[in-house]
């Protein structure tokens, strides 16, 4: 053999190695998720990720590809979320309420956690028109925008473990509801009037609260779509009071307790 031959069978040692670590990481998730499940312990523990970057910033300090290195670990990490998101919900998670319930930062955060992906359909509908939610709604009218919000969740059937966050107004249209259940958890966020006044006041993208931003306005539309959210809940989370990841560990724990009951 020569030295190049030799160094190629190094290699490839190499990386049966990392192979084996990597398979042995991808069971032990699947095992602390086993047992958390089992003792009831909270599935999202975000304090562990930063002590896992901890010790690697500590492990590669001054070390030579600390950074080509790190990016593994990113991954590595990132897969882990995939595990565990996959191993939950094998279905789309359909995040309904009102204006300023928190469905984007529920959305942006179970992102974070699981590394799952995100639909933010007023986001996609604007970026796919070229146009903001409100230059739709005064250009081609509501009913030309809610056309466009059924299109999109039945486009959305095809994908699987995906977050889709609706648009305030998606629910009232009992053709979504079928749509969004046919692949979808549909969980409802609420939060008071009050609350949502506090949240949606400096934005001016919501076209339906221009000029209409106080609580009796909010309470008065609130209680016009209450029914048809709740009819189309399959699971309510109140938010008032609550952080992010107390909401989003509240959502895992019931979608699996609904999982269990079917
Ligand atoms: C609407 C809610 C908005 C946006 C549009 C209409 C509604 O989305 O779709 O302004 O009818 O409630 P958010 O709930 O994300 O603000």
């Amino acid at each position: 053999m020569n030295q190049l031959e030799v160094l190629r069978e190094s290699l490839g040692q190499c990386d049966e190695i990392v192979l084996d670590a990597l398979l042995m990481r991808n069971r032990i998730v699947e095992d602390i998720m086993a047992y958390k499940e089992a003792n009831d312990i909270p599935i999202l523990q975000p304090e562990q990720e930063a002590k896992q970057r901890e010790w690697l910033n500590r492990r590669m300090e001054g070390r030579r590809h600390k950074d080509e290195v790190t990016a593994v670990f990113e991954e590595i990490t990132r897969n882990s979320k995939r595990i565990q998101a996959r191993k939950l919900f094998d279905y789309n998670i359909v995040l309904i309420g009102f204006m300023g319930a928190g469905k984007s930062t529920i959305s942006d955060f179970l992102r974070t956690v699981f590394a799952m992906e995100v639909v933010e359909m007023d986001q996609i509908i604007a970026e796919r028109e070229g146009m903001s939610i409100s230059d739709i709604f005064e250009t081609y009218g509501e009913e030309y925008f809610r056309n466009l919000e059924t299109e999109l969740l039945i486009e959305m059937q095809s994908k699987t473990n995906v977050v889709i966050s609706c648009g305030g107004g998606v629910p009232m249209r009992e053709r979504n509801v079928v749509e969004m259940k046919k692949n979808g958890r549909v969980v409802l966020l609420t939060a008071k009037p009050e609350t949502i006044l506090s949240r949606v006041k400096d934005n001016h993208d919501r076209p339906l609260l221009e000029g209409n931003k106080n609580v009796d306005f909010i309470a008065g539309l609130m209680e016009k779509r209450r029914e048809k959210y709740q009819a189309a809940a399959d699971i309510v989370i109140e938010t008032d009071g609550k952080d992010k990841l107390e909401i989003c560990e509240e959502l895992v724990q019931r979608i699996r307790t609904l999982d269990a009951e079917e």
